[in-house]
């Protein structure tokens, strides 16, 4: 009886534990939702900081190469690939139980610099037809998806000027879908762009969808990037646009979302990586340190995104945080190098700040979350 009793105490506390940290565990939590990913770089690849793999590992079920697999990274010279990071990252995933989305493969930005430097509509052609069969046919079977097309648009909705548009013409997009869905046919394909939750450049993004699926080619998704600003989170575009892209039978995704809390010195919200302005101490207010009201309005911002991603969560395929810590945020450094910023849901020593609990607290009956995630890779 006294054996008993202890089992039985012994058991609740087990189960007290587990539930605890299924509580905790951001992946677990919205695990019947959507899938929650993260940006990784080099680093969390070599795993430098075995804090921040604890983290990752944690709290995410999907990754997105920040970096190593754009194109001036998989193919540096005409002709030389260099898989290695990638390869790693895919194999670290496996392991991992987490799903690759893999990024990106047409891009007008971060090309390798002999792309950048040609003149003549052949060798683009070339280089376009190559890159992408060669490097999709290596991961068909190893990631879950590509953004096959990244940022095409301006932001009017019009074709974005880029070697691409004009060496191959309008029709560049559908061919890169064309070319992927032949050698990687399992694969979900994606378009992935900024902003395009605006209006104008949302049509933009429904004409390009509409184009690859009448020219009766396959397009699974589109990502809405979701790099916005604490001040102005455009709650009723993404709404309208979470319906319009799912009205076409695609899902949707919020592929790289960090929200910054500091001055925009650029005249448009954009997520232009070409953007640059001057360091100025007046757009870097938060440097020693980031003041309650602002990281309350930040939780306060995450949270109404996440209720409205939940409201749609059957349009929704996953939505992925554009990196862990802020410490390793791309907004400390883009479009003004060297400020301080807080966009994401773990602070700088990695422990999870307001906006992390908020979102926890969303769900917090999740007495029906039993179990780890299980992500299944086809
Ligand atoms: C950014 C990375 O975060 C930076 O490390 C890099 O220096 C530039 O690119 N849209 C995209 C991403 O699709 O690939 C960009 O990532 C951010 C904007």
């Amino acid at each position: 009886m006294a054996f008993a009793a202890l089992l039985l105490t012994n058991c609740s506390s087990i189960s007290k534990t587990s539930e605890t940290k299924q509580l905790s565990n951001l992946k677990d939590v919205f695990k019947d939702d959507f899938l929650i990913g993260t940006a990784v770089n080099v680093n969390q690849i070599q795993e430098t900081n075995p804090q921040l793999t604890e983290v990752e590992v944690t709290h995410f079920n999907a990754v997105t190469p920040e970096n190593i697999m754009k194109a001036e990274v998989l193919q540096p010279e005409k002709g030389r690939y260099d898989f290695e990071m990638a390869d790693q990252l895919v194999d670290l995933a496996k392991q991992r139980n987490m799903v690759v989305n893999a990024h990106a493969l047409i891009w007008h930005s971060q090309l390798p610099d002999f792309v950048r430097r040609m003149k003549d509509a052949d060798s683009v052609r070339h280089f376009f037809k190559d890159h992408i069969t060669t490097v999709a046919t290596r991961y068909k079977d190893k990631v879950y998806s590509w953004d096959v097309v990244n940022e095409a648009l301006n932001e009017d909705g019009t074709m974005r000027k880029s070697i691409f548009l004009d060496k191959i013409g309008e029709d560049f997009v559908v061919e890169a879908f064309k070319l992927t869905q032949a050698v990687s046919p399992e694969t979900k394909l994606y378009y992935n762009d900024y902003n395009i939750e605006q209006p104008k450049k949302r049509a933009g993004a429904i004409r390009l969808i509409k184009q690859i699926q009448a020219a009766g080619v396959r397009i699974d998704g589109v990502g809405i990037q979701g790099h916005w600003n604490v001040n102005n989170i455009p709650m009723k575009d993404i709404e309208d646009s979470i319906l319009e892209f799912a009205a076409l039978g695609v899902d949707v995704m919020f592929t790289e979302l960090d929200i910054s809390v500091l001055p925009n010195p650029l005249n448009e919200s954009t997520a232009d990586v070409g953007a640059h302005a001057e360091y100025d101490a007046r757009m870097n207010p938060y440097a020693g340190g980031l003041p309650d009201s602002v990281q309350n309005k930040l939780a306060n911002g995450y949270e109404s995104l996440f209720r409205l991603f939940l409201k749609h969560k059957d349009k929704i395929g996953r939505v992925t945080l554009w990196g862990v810590s802020d410490a390793d945020s791309w907004l400390n450094d883009w479009p003004v190098r060297g400020r301080t910023n807080y966009p994401l849901l773990f602070d700088r020593e990695l422990k999870p700040k307001a906006a992390f609990h908020q979102l926890i607290n969303i769900k917090k009956d999740v007495s029906s979350n039993q179990g780890t995630n299980h992500v299944q890779l086809k």
